[in-house]
Parts: C-alpha cells; sequence; structure tokens
C-alpha cells in the first residue's frame, strides 16, 4: 500500500514536487545534491524541512527564516527559527543570517532582499507589491544589480518559466524581470529599457504595460485588480426587482386573504340567518301559544295548557316556510339583516343604506 502511494506519487508527471529531503537531523547528506525544483524553483536539499546541510555534510537544524509561517513547521513549532534583522538576509537553505551583498555580488533566484540596496533607494524602490526590486535593488541570473537603468539604455532581463497547473493541464507561465527604472520595461529583443505601455496599446507580454496586464487580444488592459463596476441601470433594475417581488407578494397575499375573509363573512351571515329564523320562529310559537291559552275556555282544570301550547305551536317550525337545517348553507335570500355587512364586498348591495 505504502508503495503503491509512492509509485503513484512520483510516476505522476502532473504532481509538483514540493516535498523535501529526507534525511533527519544528524544524518549524512551531500550539499552537492542541493537544487531549486523544476517548475516551482522551490529550494530543495536531502535534509528534510527543518534541517539544512552542513558545511561537515551532516543534517543540521535550520538557524534562520525568511518567512512568516516557514515551510515544514507546525503552527506554534518550537523549534522556529528566528528571522534576520535589516542589512541581513536568510538564505534559502536557512544556514544562518548573513550580512546583505554589494553590486555584482552572487545572489539567489528571486531573492533581491539578499542584495544591498543604491543610496538613492527611495527614488528607485517598488512599492507596488508587484515584485518589481526590493529597496532599489534585484537580483538577476544570480548577480545583485540595481534597478536603476534609464530608457533607452542597456539592460539585463531574465526570464523565467514556471509550470503552472490550469484547467486545460500545465502550462508555462514567463516571469521577465530587469534592471530599468520604475515606468519603463527591459525588452528582451532589443535589451534596452523602453517606456511602459498605456492601456490600449499593443503588447506581448505583461511587463510591457503599465497596468501589469497584457490581454489575449494583445493589448494592454486594466490591471487585473481593478474592481468591477456596474452601470447605474444594474441597481435600478435590482430595485425594481425587489420593489416588484415585495408588491406582487403583498398583493397575492391581500387577494387570497379577501377570498378567505369572504366565504368565512358569509358563513358567520349564514349562521346569523339561521338563529335569526329560529329565534323568529320561537317568537311565533310563544305568540300562537299565548293566543291559544287565552282563547281557552276558563274552566280552571289542572290541565297543562303550556305542553298544548308547545305542541300546537310546533306547526308554524315546520311549515312557516324556514329551510330546513340540512339546507340552511346554501339559503342566500337576504332577510332584511345587515349586522354582519362588515365589508364592501357582501351581497353586493346596501338596501337600508345605513353603511
Ligand atoms: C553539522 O551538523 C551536525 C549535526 O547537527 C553537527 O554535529 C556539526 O557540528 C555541524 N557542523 C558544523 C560545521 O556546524
Ligand atoms: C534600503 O537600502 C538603504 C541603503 O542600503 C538602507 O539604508 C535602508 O535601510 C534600506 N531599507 C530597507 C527597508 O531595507
Ligand atoms: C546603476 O546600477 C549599477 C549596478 O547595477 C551601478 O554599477 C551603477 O553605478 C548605477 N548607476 C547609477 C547612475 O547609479
Amino acid at each position: 500500500m505504502n508503495s503503491l502511494f509512492t509509485f503513484l506519487l512520483f510516476a505522476s508527471p502532473s504532481l509538483p514536487q514540493i516535498f523535501a529531503g529526507t534525511a533527519n537531523k544528524g544524518e549524512a547528506c551531500n550539499v552537492a545534491n542541493s537544487r531549486l525544483q523544476a517548475g516551482t524553483y522551490q529550494f530543495w536539499s536531502e535534509c528534510n524541512s527543518v534541517t539544512f546541510c552542513n558545511s561537515t555534510g551532516l543534517c543540521d537544524l535550520k538557524a534562520c527564516r525568511k518567512d512568516d509561517f516557514p515551510f515544514g513547521y507546525t503552527t506554534g513549532s518550537d523549534i522556529l527559527p528566528p528571522k534576520c534583522d535589516k542589512g541581513e538576509f536568510c538564505p534559502d537553505e536557512g544556514s544562518g543570517c548573513l550580512p546583505q551583498l554589494e553590486v555584482g555580488s552572487p545572489c539567489q533566484l528571486n531573492r533581491d532582499d539578499q542584495c544591498l540596496g543604491p543610496d538613492n533607494f527611495k527614488d528607485l524602490a517598488d512599492t507596488s507589491g508587484r515584485g518589481l526590486n526590493v529597496n532599489g535593488s534585484v537580483c538577476l541570473n544570480n548577480v545583485c544589480m540595481w534597478a536603476n537603468v534609464t530608457a533607452g539604455s542597456a539592460c539585463v532581463v531574465e526570464n523565467t518559466g514556471y509550470t503552472g497547473y490550469g484547467a486545460s493541464g500545465e502550462f508555462i507561465d514567463i516571469v521577465s524581470r530587469g534592471n530599468c527604472q520604475l515606468g519603463l520595461y527591459c525588452d528582451s529583443q532589443a535589451l534596452q529599457c523602453m517606456q511602459s505601455k498605456d492601456l490600449g496599446v499593443a503588447c506581448s507580454a505583461d511587463k510591457e504595460c503599465a497596468s501589469f496586464n497584457c490581454l489575449t487580444t494583445n493589448v494592454c488592459g486594466e490591471t487585473a485588480a481593478t474592481p468591477r463596476h456596474f452601470g447605474i441601470y444594474v441597481y435600478i433594475l435590482v430595485a425594481l426587482g425587489i420593489i416588484g417581488g415585495m408588491a406582487g407578494t403583498l398583493t397575492g397575499l391581500f387577494f387570497a386573504h379577501r377570498k378567505q375573509r369572504d366565504a368565512e363573512r358569509e358563513k358567520r351571515a349564514q349562521y346569523w340567518r339561521e338563529q335569526n329564523a329560529f329565534h323568529q320562529n320561537l317568537m311565533n310559537m310563544r305568540e300562537t301559544a299565548r293566543a291559544s291559552i287565552l282563547s281557552l275556555p276558563k274552566n280552571g282544570g289542572s290541565r297543562d295548557y303550556t305542553r298544548d301550547a308547545l305542541d300546537e305551536s310546533s306547526t308554524p317550525i315546520l311549515h312557516s316556510g324556514a329551510p330546513k337545517a340540512s339546507g340552511l348553507r346554501n339559503y342566500l335570500s337576504d332577510d332584511g339583516s345587515s349586522e354582519f355587512d362588515d365589508g364592501p364586498s357582501y351581497g353586493g348591495k346596501r338596501s337600508d343604506g345605513r353603511f
């Protein structure tokens, strides 16, 4: 299993090899085998990520670091080596802080910080964050220089091809650096410093553009970090969409609730009419009972008049024209009562004009 994993790891051509060596502290190593990894240009030695190969050919703990969070250390590691002071640098090996180097001295790839700055470093220093130089000095082709060459003068150029990994596979990203002053670039053919190009001017590489962005159409485009701005119409459309959505929801709910309310109101009105009809019947019954009691001969017998009256008065209930209970739901005739008519839609009419 382990050997299969190792095989896959090293057989896969698309995997960048970012691994350090395997030798631990005190184990033997050979300085001659140290190198920069192909494609990434990461420094590699036979020693593991926390040690370096010292002059006696043994792996020793690193004595300095250049990164805040160096590769190969766990967060809060107690063997984290110190960073170097101003005027010093930590070489890629991590073997210990060294004083910055004079112009013409050998330096390591992309380590502009290893070179001593010029006296007019304030004028030459790149503060754009694009890494054109560090404090006015550059390391080109492993030699310390100052980025002080003026337009039209001969310059030094260094092209490095890094391996990139995109959606369509591997590609080569060529980074071209020179020792021209800010606002100029070192042309790879003429080897002269040229003025950086403005937006819309034809270009063949990012470095030629002042914006550092040569589009695929071969004209200088805006800086890749330029924020995208939308027209005012987008904001208007979004606002209209939000307002329209809210209004639509409210209108829909209003109509849905109105339908529901009308149905409920109709049910209550129906119920009231039923109760009213019963009440009327009851009144009629009482009237009938009273009339029949009054019309009886006063013989003073022990007859239960009330029950008689009730028996008689049951007739009008059945024959008074009041609808039967089962049919009351569909009883819609207006009985003249409008106490339950609390909305404009009920019945469509106001016969009494009270509202
Ligand atoms: C190299 O590293 C080994 C192991 O840490 C150590 O014993 C030795 O003194 C080191 N040599 C030098 C010259 O520092
Ligand atoms: C830049 O270089 C000058 C001259 O060597 C030096 O005095 C200065 O401290 C450097 N500044 C930084 C930030 O390294
Ligand atoms: C420009 O820098 C070079 C080193 O790269 C140096 O030798 C030369 O004197 C500098 N020229 C000026 C005008 O500062």
